[in-house]
């Protein structure tokens, strides 16, 4: 297994290049298995999690040519319908090819995710949607079986609770169903967006999107043309460089992001103190000498993310004054305070609610990844620790940072991966 080894305080300066978004990549992929040629994608990051589904449609018998950061997937020859358990285990966004398989070919089974470090994370709402299109669902032998021999059919969708990935789930599966879907209460994430461009682009109607309502206009089961495309710059992985430059007070210009996609995390750094330039595709952080201390409520997009909570909790362990950090979203996702009180950092929890108080010199120490996001904060933590720091289980990081250690290296960070 791998680790990191990080040596703190340390000035960074320099410019790094943001890979394109997992989130988006994922449904993405997964919408591969509605076209009827082979698709082509660009500007894919090279993390786990891609490789993951990837070998997943693999598995149901797709051809998926990865090259660096594009990949060709074809999905003419899948024939296979059961994503099994060794797979969704790994990653719970797995979940994403039951709409897609369910409405292409009348029946699907899906290991059942199971909960995560962060969670219970159901999938409640995502077969309730599919259940009211038409759609039959048992769960036996820890599987999801879905069947709609007819086809699924377009329906109105309420979803009790926004949901990202369940929304993209619900618009794949209303690509392929007979007649209109309304989804309301739709998730409004710039990942959620993309999926629905592309869709649009490739003959499927979508209205609303990027609202909470959206229409989708099935195509009866005809399979789609989908042309190349480039997928988004990654916002979380952009938003987590930008905190690295506000904990270490350096300058950094952060190149191939969309500083509009940032809009709550730049907002509650400027809170704190930094400033910024931003062009189109850069976004150029100056920071403060003196952090701020700030509050956050985590909500959904276009909210403050709850994927850049850890990173904000490290960085307000440096703040003058007290930090009130609010997680609406996932009831566990607080594993990381652990790992940073061991560092020195003085954070009380209360429920889902961690009052930090700063500033705290930090100093090295062995610490565990506990999550993706959790693993991200550590590093963070051990760029302003003084000493050594050992980050543990760095797997978690894996899944969703593309090149982390050489793209902190690249600014001045003394960052090594090692074995254990
Ligand atoms: C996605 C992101 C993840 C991010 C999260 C919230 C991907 C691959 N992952 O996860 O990085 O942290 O959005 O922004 O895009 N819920 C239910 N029932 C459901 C579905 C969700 O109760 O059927 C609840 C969840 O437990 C959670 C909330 O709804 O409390 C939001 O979850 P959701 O938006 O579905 O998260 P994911 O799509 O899994």
């Amino acid at each position: 297994m791998d680790y990191l080894q990080i040596e703190g305080i340390k000035s960074l300066n320099g410019t790094i290049k943001i890979s394109g978004a997992k989130n988006a990549s994922l449904p993405l992929i997964a919408m591969t298995i509605l076209a009827k040629n082979s698709v082509n994608i660009k500007n894919l990051p090279n993390v786990a999690d891609i490789k993951t589904l990837l070998k997943l449609l693999s598995n149901l018998g797709a051809k998926c040519d990865f090259l660096e950061d594009r990949v060709v997937v074809d999905t003419a020859t899948l024939t296979e319908t059961k994503a099994t358990y060794d797979i969704v285990k790994t990653m719970r966004a797995s979940i994403l090819v039951l709409g897609p398989i369910l409405t292409r070919f009348g029946h699907c089974e899906v290991s059942l995710p199971g909960g995560c470090a962060i969670g219970q994370r159901p999938i409640d709402l995502h077969l309730k949607a599919l259940e009211q299109m038409g759609a039959k669902i048992k769960i036996k032998a820890g599987y999801v079986q879905a069947s709609a021999p007819n086809g699924l059919k377009g329906c109105n969708i309420i979803f009790d609770k926004i949901t990202v990935t369940g929304t993209a789930n619900i618009v794949m599966a209303a690509a392929l169903a007979t007649g209109k879907t309304t989804i309301t209460n739709a998730a409004r994430e710039p990942e959620v967006v993309q999926l629905c461009e592309i869709l649009n682009a490739s003959g499927v109607t979508i209205e609303g999107i990027g609202t909470a309502i959206l229409t989708i206009y099935g195509t009866s089961q005809e399979l789609i043309n989908i042309k190349e495309f480039s997928i988004i710059p990654d916002r979380i992985e952009a938003g987590t460089y930008l905190c690295g430059g506000a904990i270490t007070k350096s300058e950094l210009t952060l190149e191939n992001t969309k500083a509009e996609h940032l809009g709550a995390v730049i907002a509650k750094l400027e809170e704190m103190g930094s400033t910024f330039k931003i062009t189109k595709n850069s976004i150029t952080i100056y920071p403060s000498q003196v952090i701020k201390p700030v509050k956050i409520i985590t909500q959904e997009y276009p909210g403050f993310p709850t994927d850049m909570q850890a990173q904000f909790l490290a960085l307000a362990t440096q703040a003058d004054g007290t930090s009130i950090i609010e997680e609406r979203l996932f009831e566990n996702r607080f594993m990381h305070v652990s790992e940073l009180q061991r560092m020195g950092a003085e954070i009380s929890l209360n429920g889902n609610v961690a009052t930090v108080s700063g500033k705290s010199q930090l100093s090295g120490a062995d610490v565990m990844a506990t999550d993706l996001r959790a693993s991200s904060a550590l590093v963070l933590a051990a760029l302003v620790s003084e000493g050594t720091t050992n980050i543990h289980r760095i797997y978690h990081l894996d899944r969703g940072y593309d090149s982390l250690e050489q793209k902190l290296k690249g600014v001045g960070a003394k960052i090594t991966r090692l074995k254990e």
